[in-house]
């Protein structure tokens, strides 16, 4: 961490700008990860590494975001991720607004858009909003002059899930750049296992995914990843796995008829893992299926780095809330 770092950390005039990434930040919005350059995921990385800082003081809390409205609006069950926005927001000093679908007008079937509208004239600064549809998030940046924040939409995207899972890498492997990442599970319907594949590949990983066949969607080579059906073959070279929940609610191939044969075949195991590397770093965005996609002596053994994720996630959401807010007009320099 160097001083400028951390006077921009303590001083939230300063506009993201860290000594080695002269990227300046000019989206109002986060939707996704196939929307950002290299640099720009860089600076979010960046600035997350400084907030962790702020979050390892004594007074965790910084005044940046003093004076701003966060409504965290979630259509869609959320732990990890609304928790994790509403304390990046507290901790930079917003007001939070959490929304959640029963008890609100989304119940008697306002709008996205209308719902949005009526934030925004109720004078939030930034929406959070996580949704069912695949391009909710995008739909409701388009309709608003208020920043949006993609928290999971459909099968789409899910942006600060793979930023921290990206995050967690650096911090243990110091590198992003050729090292071999396997997203294992139900790819089909993951919106972290998109993001992560736009964001891993675009800092030089190398990235195999690995799925039942039917699990696997069509094109997506396309995205410059291996594919892999076989568990071993997923895992033997990986400096890390990303293991995806299995989304039995949302699989109308019924790829697997239970889940004791799922874990048969994908089931991230003690014995399957002997035939990794020593080191590899086991990862997952939660919530975990223990025993489906992941043994639980795996989710709490030795490689796993589960709650490290779930940690870094504020800072990731701190990065995220402070650029969009403070976004600046104009090209990138
Ligand atoms: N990883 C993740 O999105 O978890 P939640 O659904 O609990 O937010």
């Amino acid at each position: 961490m160097t001083e400028m770092k951390l006077s921009y950390a303590k001083n939230s005039e300063v506009a993201g700008v860290a000594d080695k990434n002269t990227t300046v930040w000019t989206k109002k919005d986060l939707l996704g990860l196939e929307y950002l350059s290299k640099e720009e995921i860089e600076l979010i990385l960046d600035d997350a590494e400084s907030f962790k800082e702020v979050l390892a003081r004594p007074l965790r809390k910084v005044p940046t975001l003093r004076g701003k409205t966060i409504v965290n609006l979630f259509y869609e069950p959320s732990t990890r991720t609304r928790i994790s926005f509403e304390l990046a927001a507290k901790r930079l000093s917003a007001d939070v607004i959490n929304i959640v679908k029963e008890g609100s007008s989304i119940q008697k079937g306002e709008t996205l858009i209308d719902t949005g509208r009526n934030l925004e004239a109720l004078k939030a600064d930034i929406i959070v909003v996580r949704h069912n549809c695949s391009g909710a998030a995008m739909m409701l940046s388009r309709a608003l002059n208020i920043s949006v924040v993609n928290a999971g939409d459909g099968w789409h995207e899910h942006p600060t899930q793979a930023l921290l899972d990206i995050f967690t890498l650096r911090e243990k492997l110091k590198n992003i750049r050729g090292i071999n990442v396997s997203i294992i599970g139900d790819i089909a319907h993951s919106r972290v296992a998109r993001s992560n594949i736009w964001g891993l590949t675009k800092l030089g990983a190398s990235v195999t995914v690995c799925a039942p066949k039917e699990l696997i969607p069509s094109g997506i080579e396309k995205m410059k990843v291996k594919v892999t059906d076989s568990i071993d073959e997923a895992i033997k070279d990986a400096d890390a796995i990303n293991v995806l929940r299995m989304q039995f609610e949302r699989d109308e191939a019924e790829a697997f008829p239970s889940k004791i044969e799922y874990f048969r075949t994908f089931g991230v195991t003690e014995e399957r893992l002997k035939k990794a590397k020593k080191n590899i770093i086991v990862m997952h965005p939660g919530p975990i299926n223990r025993g489906v996609e992941m043994a639980a002596e795996v989710a709490d053994g030795a490689n796993s780095v589960i709650l490290e994720q779930v940690t870094n996630g504020i800072a990731i959401r701190m990065a995220v809330l402070y650029l969009v807010a403070h976004a600046k007009k104009g090209k990138l320099v």
